[in-house]
C-alpha cells in the first residue's frame, strides 16, 4: 500500500500575531510560495502523493484557492477541518477515519521548514517497527521537545525542558503506524489543554519503538518572526524552491 502524508496546519500561530490574524500561519510567505508548499513538495519529493492536511477554520478558502486538488504539484490533496486549536495530537486524530487499518504514514507540522529530502528517512521507517521521529542538532533545545537518546532509540522525550538532557530537537517529521490513534485516545490534555504529540512519542519510547534519524541540513519551525525571516533567507527567491 502506497505510504500517506498528513500535513497539520491548523493552530492558531500566537507567536506571529498580528500577522496570523490576517490568514492562517501556514500560507505566509516564505521564499516565492506559501509556507505550507513546501511540506507538499518535501512529501512528493519523498514519493508520497496522497496527502491529508489539516487545517484551523480561519483562511480555509485561501487554502483551497491556492492549492486546488494538488494537481499542480502531482499530488492529491483532501482537506480536514481541526475546529479548535486542541493540539498536534488532536490535529492528528482527525486524520484517523480517512486511512485504513494496516496504513503506515508521514507527518510533518506545517510550520517545519528544511533542506534535506526524507526519502531515505521513509525507507528506513518502511522496513522497521513503530514510529520514527527526525531530530536536530540546535542551540536553543529549550524551545522544543528535547530526546534523552538510548543507542538506535529515543528513552524519552521531554517537551520545552528547563534542563535539556542533550542537544538536540525532535523536529516535527514523526512518521507512524496505525497504533498512534488508539495511543492518542489514551493521553490526557497537558496543562495547556492541549493533546501533546511529545506524550504520543513518549507512549512509543515507552514500548521501546521510538526510532529517529538526524538531519545534516538547515532546518527552522518557522512560528516566530526570527525563524521566519530565517526560512525565508534559506529558501530564497530563486524560480525553485
Ligand atoms: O517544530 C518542532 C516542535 O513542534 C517540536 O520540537 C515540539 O516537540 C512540538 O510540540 C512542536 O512544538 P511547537 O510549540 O512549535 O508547536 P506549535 O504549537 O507551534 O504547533 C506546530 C504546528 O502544529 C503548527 O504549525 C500547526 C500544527 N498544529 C498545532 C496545534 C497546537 C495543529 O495543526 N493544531 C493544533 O491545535
Amino acid at each position: 500500500m502506497a505510504l500517506k502524508g498528513v500535513i497539520l496546519a491548523g493552530g492558531t500561530g500566537s507567536r506571529l500575531f498580528p500577522l496570523t490574524r490576517l490568514m492562517n500561519k501556514h500560507l505566509l510567505p516564505v521564499g516565492r510560495q506559501p509556507m505550507i508548499v513546501h511540506a507538499i513538495k518535501k512529501l512528493k519529493d519523498a514519493g508520497i502523493h496522497d496527502i491529508h492536511i489539516v487545517l484551523s477554520k480561519q483562511s480555509a478558502g485561501l487554502y483551497t484557492d491556492y492549492l486546488g486538488s494538488g494537481s499542480e504539484w502531482d499530488v492529491h490533496l483532501s482537506y480536514i477541518i481541526q475546529e479548535q486549536a486542541s493540539g498536534i495530537a488532536q490535529a492528528l486524530s482527525q486524520v484517523e477515519p480517512f486511512l485504513s487499518s494496516d496504513e503506515k504514514f508521514v507527518v510533518l507540522l506545517g510550520d517545519n521548514l528544511f533542506e534535506d529530502s526524507l526519502r531515505s528517512n521513509v525507507e528506513k521507517f518502511m522496513q522497521s517497527k513503530g514510529a520514527r521521529v527526525i531530530l536536530k542538532h540546535v542551540v536553543d533545545p529549550r524551545r522544543y521537545g528535547v530526546p534523552v537518546l538510548d543507542g538506535n532509540t529515543i528513552s524519552h522525550i521531554e517537551e520545552k525542558p528547563d534542563i535539556p538532557q542533550s542537544s538536540y530537537c525532535v523536529t516535527g517529521i514523526y512518521m507512524y503506524d496505525m497504533s498512534v490513534f488508539q495511543i492518542i485516545r489514551e493521553i490526557k490534555p497537558s496543562n495547556r489543554g492541549e493533546l501533546e504529540i511529545t506524550d504520543v512519542n513518549n507512549a512509543y519510547a515507552d514500548l521501546g519503538l521510538l526510532s529517529y534519524d538526524i538531519m545534516d541540513g538547515w532546518w527552522t519551525d518557522a512560528g516566530t518572526f526570527e525563524s521566519l525571516r530565517e526560512a525565508d533567507t534559506e529558501l530564497g527567491i530563486g524560480d525553485e524552491q
